[in-house]
């Protein structure tokens, strides 16, 4: 990414110098890193996961947002099986989107020199290690989902739209018009998704009426993510320091966008899934519950981009009431 010039910003915002990285939170999370990771600690019970029992559901009702709708509740059984069981599908694909389309290719792009700023020896041992546990947690969802196939023998599955995170992603990616923006819209999309993605791994990490390994692949996953909120606070910060003024407006202006992205119930994949479980007029439910649901959440928690700001000092200049919604 292009630097412009360090000193042609007009006085920041706040006024105030950005907080600076600690860098001994980064060595303290990549010493951890071989005692800590799932891929070390847990790839037995990814490779041979526990029963499977077809009496529980693939996916807890209750987040289906037509969960309520008089005609999904009318369907058949097997008809109402068969959605929460794509629904599962959809879940992870969310997660591997997130992963493969938005976090992996930006840490090779801090590995490869792009933000300048990330040189530091441990801040470089810990992208690295996030870099390879989001690896191995698109391979975790991968073997849940190919499981669940064969399971419940799905066949045909409907073409999923690209997620509501990723479509926003691109749509802000198509507004930009320099090369320092879309790098820097890569960026924060994956702060967000680094701080944010353990409220949307608790969905169901905790879940006891889903199978077992529903929750427990969330559950490790979020395990791995709480050390990566830490080390993408520190890189967030480490990197924040070298934007200029225009590029420090700039993140600020995205952070609440990517949240809300990230957040999102995403209505546009549920028409499909719904026609596929051939449940009847598949539109009018989910365009109901478009116009019922009110702020359109699927993620209520906000805890994640409350420490980003706290701990970048950047409470003045970013637009954030999340608390009201
Ligand atoms: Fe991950
Ligand atoms: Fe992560």
């Amino acid at each position: 990414m292009t630097v412009l010039n360090e000193h042609t910003g007009e006085p920041g915002g706040a006024g105030q110098e950005p907080a600076h990285i600690d860098e001994t939170v980064l060595r303290r999370v990549a010493d951890a890193w071989p005692r800590r990771a799932t891929i070390r600690t847990d790839l037995d019970r990814i490779a041979e996961p526990g029963e499977y029992d077809e009496a529980l559901p693939d996916y807890p009702v209750r987040l289906l947002p037509f969960a309520e709708h008089p005609l999904f509740l009318a369907a058949a059984p097997e008809q109402r099986q068969k959605v929460l069981t794509l629904a599962w599908l959809v879940y992870n694909e969310r997660v591997i989107a997130a992963e493969e389309h938005v976090a992996n290719p930006t840490f090779a792009m801090i590995m490869h020199g792009v933000f300048p700023g990330a040189d530091g020896v441990h801040l470089k041992r810990a992208v690295q290690q996030t870099h390879v546990d989001e690896v191995w947690h698109t391979y975790m969802h991968m073997v849940a989902m190919q499981r669940t196939r064969e399971v419940r023998a799905v066949t045909g599955e409907p073409r999923y739209p690209h997620t509501v995170t990723y479509r926003r992603l691109l749509e802000a990616d198509a507004q930009a018009s320099e090369q320092w923006e879309r790098d820097l819209l890569k960026l924060v999309w994956t702060t967000v998704s680094e701080i944010s993605v353990n409220a949307y791994l608790e969905l169901l990490s905790r879940d006891d009426t889903v199978q077992p390994l529903h929750s427990l692949v969330p559950r490790l996953h979020a395990r791995d993510e709480s050390a990566h909120s830490s080390v993408m606070v520190e890189v967030a910060k480490a990197l924040y320091v070298h934007l200029n003024e225009e590029q420090r407006r700039a993140f600020t202006a995205y952070l609440p966008k990517a949240l809300h992205a990230f957040v999102a119930q995403d209505f546009e994949v549920w028409p499909a899934v719904l026609a596929h479980a051939g449940i009847a007029r598949a539109d009018e439910i989910v365009a109901d519950c478009r116009a019922r649901s009110g702020n359109g959440l699927l993620v209520r928690d906000f805890s994640g981009i409350r420490r980003i700001v706290r701990e970048m000092e950047l409470e003045d200049r970013v637009d954030f009431d999340f608390g009201t919604e």
